[in-house]
């Protein structure tokens, strides 16, 4: 199926053979590197002179080994939204569609726009769930779809079985972003990439680890998948440091873990402070919170210009009426921006 799926040009590419991809042991003269050292060191990440592994495979070992998975269904990437950009570039003929749930995640639109593929908005139900009766009437002609859980900005999740019957309903690729899964009540779906061909799990280092500053995202998918995402990538697309501190991060779950469990507890604090204020507060299973408020446009505005506390205004996005996007800060941070609130409104 995935072989059949895939654009033409990148089926019958040959892919770029970087040095490091050809020879990872030796004394190196091949890659016009610095042979003499670094201008700068980084404790514990040597060879800071010498390209980085083109797969970064000690990383995909130790991702896969967290998820469940096999490496060779480890894709990993400058951030997911390197992933999601590659997707689109490997199955997305420029005559051919990608479907977009709506409301979500604003990257999709964007790489799909600059990819210049036609864009179908695919809209959520009322609840933000997946309508499947519905997508017939975009799937023609369409060969990815875009769907994420906990949706971002909605904050809901999507139930694993609404997923199963969609990678079962479309014939194409499906994409689920997981960049919030770590704090959701549902487990992650990637495990399911061994019976489910044709979906692709995406999870990220920027949100539940801590780690948005060094850029390291990842797909999980049939390894054919990943293959094909591999071929087109950037022969270097995972510097040194990046892939070790992520390494490192894995074996501080237990840190990942302690600092949910705050985030979730703040999150219900804050979602029951802004109910007492008549807020519409939507039900989140990640770390932020939609919310609602007449005018909403407006306090988000004086928010960021009275009191610096920077909130994300939607009120302007269809579905998204006085709704605005607040990530879950420390619990200090969190008071004063409750009562800010408070005073405004
Ligand atoms: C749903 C979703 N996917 C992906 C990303 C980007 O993740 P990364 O930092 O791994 O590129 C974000 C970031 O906000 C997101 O909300």
């Amino acid at each position: 199926m995935i072989d059949n799926l895939v654009r033409k040009n990148v089926k019958n590419l040959k892919p770029y053979a970087s040095a490091r991809s050809l020879y990872q042991e030796g004394v190196f003269f091949d890659a016009n590197e610095n042979a003499l050292g670094s201008t700068v060191t980084v404790p514990d990440v040597p060879d800071l002179n010498r390209y980085p592994d083109p797969k970064s495979a000690d990383l995909r070992k130790a991702i896969a080994a967290y998820v469940g998975v096999d490496p060779a269904q480890v894709f990993v990437g400058n951030g997911s939204d390197e992933a999601i950009d590659l997707l689109i570039r490997v199955f997305v003929e420029p005559n051919e569609a990608v479907i977009i749930v709506e409301p979500t995640y604003g990257m999709y639109k964007v790489a799909a726009e600059t990819a210049g593929v036609e864009i179908r908005p695919w809209p959520l139900t009322g609840s933000f769930q997946l309508d499947l009766s519905s997508l017939g009437t975009v799937s023609a002609g369409a060969k990815l779809i875009f769907s994420c859980s906990p949706n971002n900005p909605t904050g809901n999740l999507l139930p694993i079985e609404d997923v199963r019957g969609l990678c079962s309903k479309f014939k194409g690729i499906v994409v689920l972003d997981e960049a919030y899964i770590e704090f959701a009540s549902q487990p992650s779906l990637a495990e399911k990439v061994r019976e489910i061909e044709n979906l692709v799990v995406l999870r990220t280092f920027s949100k539940a680890w801590g780690l948005a500053g060094i850029r390291v995202g990842y797909a999980i998918a049939h390894p054919k998948v990943i293959g094909y995402m591999d071929r087109i990538k950037a022969p270097y697309n995972l510097g040194r440091v990046s892939a070790a501190l992520a390494q490192r991060a894995l074996k501080n779950k237990d840190d990942m873990l302690r600092m949910r469990e705050r985030i979730l507890a703040e999150r219900l604090r804050v979602a029951r402070e802004l109910k007492e204020v008549n807020f519409n507060v939507f039900e989140s299973e990640a770390n932020f919170l939609l919310v609602q408020y007449p005018g909403m446009s407006k306090i988000a505005t004086i928010l960021a210009e009275e009191y610096g506390l920077i909130i994300r205004d939607f009120s302007g996005r269809e579905r998204l009426e006085d709704c605005a996007r607040i990530t879950i800060g420390t619990p200090e941070q969190n008071d004063r921006l409750v009562e800010t609130l408070k005073k405004i409104v």
